[in-house]
């Protein structure tokens, strides 16, 4: 049996981790939201891990924000970047697996080619440059530490890409939505149980991997499929970046190459429409 501290427990990885707990048997867990660790408090790190024995901490908290980011960077940095730093030297000492979720922002998006795990990092706003500080700092201070880059996650918890589209349809006959920055869904719920099959494993290989369902489309496509899946009338009109400004850039084409965790980890991802078509078949949204 190995015990698992979840952080950033009532986010969206945090609640799909929770909600597909129950298939781990041979794992034993204790979810922290931000009210019960803060984990830009190294103090309560320390004492909870004095505590409570745990084998792996599982670190989905993160300031997430990506607009608002620029405009606190320090309060990103505290929590993308010095807090990991936190979680994972209390990690090491007490010889504790540290899996850090981190993000295709780490990349400018400037390659129309899926960016492997060793490919050069170059982020454009604040939210990328706080999550790849994080990860050095994650990598640096405890060997034993997995790195999950993933992107555009959405899931039945919390607010995300595919809620505002059904709240969208619902509210209007029209929307447009952006057609020039490609990508890969996550289905949160598939990103948790990969996390957990990752933590079960007998030989826990180290470093950076990516993890998204495969395939990809634009933000554009994903809202179109999203609009058949549930027939929805709405009509949706491509835009591009250009003429939907936000404070933050974001990268124009962030699909992640997932041939090292497959390999690695014997896993079978899931083409994002299929999983799409799983989460809005089975929840109501
Ligand atoms: N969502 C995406 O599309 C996406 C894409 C790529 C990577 N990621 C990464 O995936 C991970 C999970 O993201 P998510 O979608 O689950 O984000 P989320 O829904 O915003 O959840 C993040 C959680 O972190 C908590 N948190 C913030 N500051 C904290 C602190 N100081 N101490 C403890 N908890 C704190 C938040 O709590 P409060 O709400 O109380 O502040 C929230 O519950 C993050 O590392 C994120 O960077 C997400």
């Amino acid at each position: 049996m190995r015990k698992v501290l979840v952080t950033g427990a009532s986010g969206q990885l945090g609640s799909a981790i929770n909600s597909n707990k129950a298939k781990f048997e041979n794992l034993n867990f204790i979810f922290k939201s931000s009210q019960e660790l803060d984990i830009t408090k190294q103090d309560a790190i320390e004492e909870l891990l004095d505590q409570e024995h745990f084998d792996i901490i599982v670190n989905t908290a993160a300031y997430t924000a990506v607009d608002k980011a620029e405009i606190e960077p320090e309060k990103a940095q505290l929590i993308n970047a010095t807090a990991v730093q936190y979680l994972a030297k209390s990690a090491y000492k007490r010889g504790i697996v540290l899996i850090h979720i981190s993000t295709d922002y780490v990349f400018d998006g400037l390659h129309n080619k899926a960016r492997t795990e060793s490919d050069d990092t170059n982020p454009i706003g604040v939210y990328g440059k706080t999550k790849l500080e994080g990860e050095k700092l994650a990598l640096q201070e405890n060997p034993k530490t997995i790195i999950i880059r993933t992107a555009w996650v959405y899931s039945e918890f919390g607010n995300n890409f595919v809620k505002t589209m059904l709240r969208l349809f619902k509210e209007k006959s029209q929307i447009s939505v952006i057609n020039d920055q490609i990508g890969s869904p996550t289905n949160a719920n598939d990103l948790a149980k990969a996390i957990l099959k990752i933590a079960c494993s007998e030989k826990q290989v180290y470093g950076i991997f990516n993890y998204s369902n495969e395939g990809q489309c634009s933000w554009f496509e994903f809202a179109n499929k999203i609009k058949e899946l549930v027939q929805s009338k709405i009509e949706i009109l491509p835009i591009t970046t250009s003429e939907y400004p936000t404070l933050a850039q974001r990268p124009a084409f962030s699909l992640l190459s997932k041939e090292k965790i497959k390999d690695t980890y014997g896993l079978e991802i899931p083409n994002w429409d299929e999983s799409l078509n799983e989460l809005l078949e089975k929840k109501d949204l």
